[in-house]
C-alpha cells in the first residue's frame, strides 16, 4: 500500500458517515478504539474524547505517530502477529490472538463508546469486544469493508450481540457496517436478532 498516510483508506462517503456518527450520535465524547491505524486515526481522533489504536505493524505505527500532531493524546499500541504473516492476506486461525486480546488490557472501566474495526481478524475483534465485555449498551462498532464475503458469512455471529443499524454498501463502496451493541440483553435472548429493539433506521442501500 502506498497511499497518503493522512487520509483514511476509505471512500469519501464512508469518511462522512463515520464523522457523522462521532459528531452527531456520540457528540465528540467517545472513548474510542480502533483496530488498524492510518489516516483514519489522524482524521477521526479529533472527534473523540480519547482514541487508542491497536496496530500489528510496528513500522506503520511509528509512521502514523509521526503524522499526528506532537500534542495529540492518541495512543497507538503495537501488537504483532503471534506467528509470521505475509502482507494483507486474510488472518489465519490464532495469528492475531494477542492483537485481539490487547483491547481488554486498555479498556476503560465503563467500556469503549465507539470502535472502528479496520485492521486484522476483524470479525474476531468484534466478537471479543462482546465476549470480554468491553462495550457499554448502545456503543457503536463500525466494520469497514463490510462487503467482503468472509465478513458477510459471519454476520450471524455478530448479530447475536449487536444490531446492524446501517450499512453503506452501494456502488463501488467496500462497505461500512454500523452495529450497535445490545449487550447481555440481546446475547441472552433466545429469539432472532432483536430488530424490534433497533433505535435507528437501517439505510441498507443494496
Ligand atoms: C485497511 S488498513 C487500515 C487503515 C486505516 N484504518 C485507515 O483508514 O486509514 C489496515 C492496515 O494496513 C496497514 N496500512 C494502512 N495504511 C497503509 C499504507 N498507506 N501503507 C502501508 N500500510 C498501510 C496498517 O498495518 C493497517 O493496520
Amino acid at each position: 500500500m502506498d497511499r497518503d498516510s493522512n487520509h483514511p483508506m476509505m471512500d469519501k462517503v464512508e469518511v462522512e458517515a463515520i464523522l457523522d456518527l462521532l459528531q452527531n450520535r456520540i457528540q465528540g465524547r467517545a472513548k474510542a478504539l480502533e483496530f488498524g491505524c492510518g489516516g483514519s486515526t489522524v482524521t477521526f481522533s479529533q472527534y473523540a474524547a480519547n482514541w487508542i489504536s491497536i496496530e500489528h505493524d510496528d513500522y506503520w505505527a511509528k509512521r502514523m505517530r509521526s503524522a499526528l500532531p506532537s500534542s495529540s493524546p492518541v495512543e497507538i499500541l503495537v501488537s504483532p502477529p503471534d506467528f509470521p504473516h505475509s502482507g494483507m492476506t486474510p488472518a489465519k486461525e490464532g495469528q492475531f490472538k494477542s492483537y485481539i486480546a490487547s483491547a481488554k488490557k486498555i479498556c476503560p472501566e465503563d467500556g469503549f463508546d465507539f470502535v472502528l474495526v479496520d485492521g486484522r481478524a476483524r470479525i474476531d475483534c468484534i466478537l471479543e469486544l462482546h465476549r470480554s465485555r468491553l462495550l457499554g449498551d448502545g456503543s457503536i462498532v463500525v466494520l469497514h469493508d463490510f462487503r467482503r464475503n468472509r465478513y458477510i458469512s459471519r454476520l450471524g455471529e455478530i448479530l447475536e450481540a449487536y444490531d446492524l443499524t446501517s450499512a453503506l454498501t452501494s456502488g463501488n463502496l467496500r462497505g461500512l457496517g454500523v452495529f450497535e451493541y445490545r449487550g447481555l440483553g440481546k446475547a441472552n435472548s433466545s429469539g432472532s436478532p432483536a430488530s424490534s429493539s433497533r433505535r435507528h433506521n437501517p439505510q441498507l442501500s443494496t
